[in-house]
């Protein structure tokens, strides 16, 4: 074959292919890695992968790029955020710690209504221009992919301008975007005395028109996801179960907020419908996280959010590996409650405060992180015919991650074969 268009990545001292597909319970953390390693690219995906020799002896007319003996592993994928809004809640942080609780805020009006008033105010353009500057810090901190969410608008017309806009910057890059529709993430103001009518207005008047605009919008792109804030105060069980019912009659795949602060059973409905994946799950009882665990549904735990909010307790994510879970970490970027782009971040708290070592959270980053979009087969590990999409770290040893944290370990991200240097 032709060899001028590969680049072979050679010289890293520990390459962590992450292969052989998601990771359930005790298998967590099988991170594959090739002493010496190296990985050839062509056309954005993977070639191949193995020892520098052996790839330089069997690619000599390859592009070569030194990875100076230090650390290559998959791009990070975070598959859930609420990168796209306007304005911010620094005031409300500041009455958290003077002792008012997010429940309180969220209770006299504040809160995700507060951020929905200002994203409902922004153009398009002012929402693009906004996050797009987190995508790049994400991006720079080393995630490849996000998982992006809608929820900031509550009414039609505002939550397709956050689709639009999440479109439009997966279009732009560099990162690449996956949609989720969250027009239960609040019950809005002007329904605050009735609440089953906004639940009747997202089922019949949102879900059908969001699909026909999807559908005209993008031609063949896969539905977004469709997620629910399941918790005291948002949607009650009930609720819950019949948005995401009409969602999946409507072909949209499932996703779910569950037991963020109260248990209300959203795991074990999330398991029952198929979603893709249940996320927060700290207050699951272990008869749910069993539920959970006998599923294809991928337990996500965001531990910046208690981090965030300066709360004790965490998900129990122990407790999802004993009963053989497929687990993944996100980041719930957000301005309410956890507002941090790096994903590097998220493996040091899951290291010390969910009991990870740095080899799973690193699995649970990046190719469980994947299932929980439905995308396993495309990214998160370093495959033949994945994407070519990782990390060149500036360390030798992959245990840094985690160990680590507040500085970036990244010094070049390769997205789809293209090289980003990290200055
Ligand atoms: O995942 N729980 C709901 N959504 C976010 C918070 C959003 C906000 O406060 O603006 C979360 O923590
Ligand atoms: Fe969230």
């Amino acid at each position: 074959m032709d060899q001028s268009s590969l680049i072979l990545i050679h010289n890293a001292s520990q390459l962590l292919t992450l292969a052989g597909g998601p990771q359930r319970g005790q298998r967590l953390g099988e991170l594959n890695l090739i002493q010496d390693g190296a990985v050839a690219i062509a056309e954005g995906k993977v070639l191949a992968t193995g020892r520098s020799a052996a790839m330089l002896a069997r690619y000599p007319e390859a592009s070569t790029f030194d990875a100076q003996g230090h650390v290559v592993l998959p791009g990070l994928v975070d598959p859930h955020t609420h990168l796209v809004w306007a304005g911010d809640r620094a005031n409300e942080f500041e009455m958290r710690l003077q002792g008012r609780s997010y429940l309180e805020i969220m209770a006299a009006g504040g809160g995700i209504v507060s951020t929905v008033n200002a994203t409902r105010a922004a153009s398009a353009e002012d929402l693009i221009e906004q996050t797009s500057e987190r995508i790049w810090q994400a991006f720079r901190h080393g995630t490849t992919t996000a998982e992006v969410k809608t929820g900031y608008g509550l009414e039609l017309s505002t939550e397709l301008k956050q689709l639009d806009v999440i479109l439009a910057l997966n279009a732009r890059g560099p990162a690449s975007l996956v949609p989720t529709f969250l027009g239960a993430h609040a019950i809005p103001a002007e329904y605050a005395d009735r609440p089953d009518a906004y639940v009747d207005l997202v089922c019949e008047g949102m879900l059908p028109e969001v699909k026909k605009w999807w559908r005209a919008r993008t031609q063949r792109q896969p539905l977004p996801f469709v997620d629910v804030f399941c918790e005291e105060g948002a949607f009650d069980l009930a609720q819950s179960r019949r948005i995401l019912e009409t969602a999946s009659a409507l072909g949209f795949p499932l996703k779910i907020h569950a037991d963020e602060f109260k248990n209300l059973g959203g795991a074990a409905l999330a398991a029952s419908l198929g979603a893709a994946s249940a996320d927060h799950l700290v207050r699951t009882s272990d008869a749910d996280i069993e539920v959970l665990a006998n599923s294809n549904t991928v337990a996500v735990a965001l531990p910046a959010t208690p981090f965030g909010l300066n709360e004790p307790d965490y998900t129990p994510a122990q407790k999802i590996i004993a009963a053989n879970g497929l687990l993944a970490l996100a980041s719930d970027t957000n301005p309410g409650t956890a507002w941090g782009e790096s994903m590097q971040f998220i493996l040091a708290l899951a290291c010390r405060k969910l009991g990870l070592t740095p080899a799973q959270a690193i699995a649970a980053a990046t190719i469980n992180a994947a299932a929980a979009l439905n995308l396993a087969d495309r990214i998160g590990s370093l495959e033949p015919n994945k994407q070519a999409d990782l990390l060149i770290l500036n360390v030798s040893d992959y245990r840094q991650l985690g160990y680590r944290f507040g500085t970036n370990l990244v010094s070049y991200v390769v997205k789809q074969g293209r090289i980003y240097p990290v200055t």
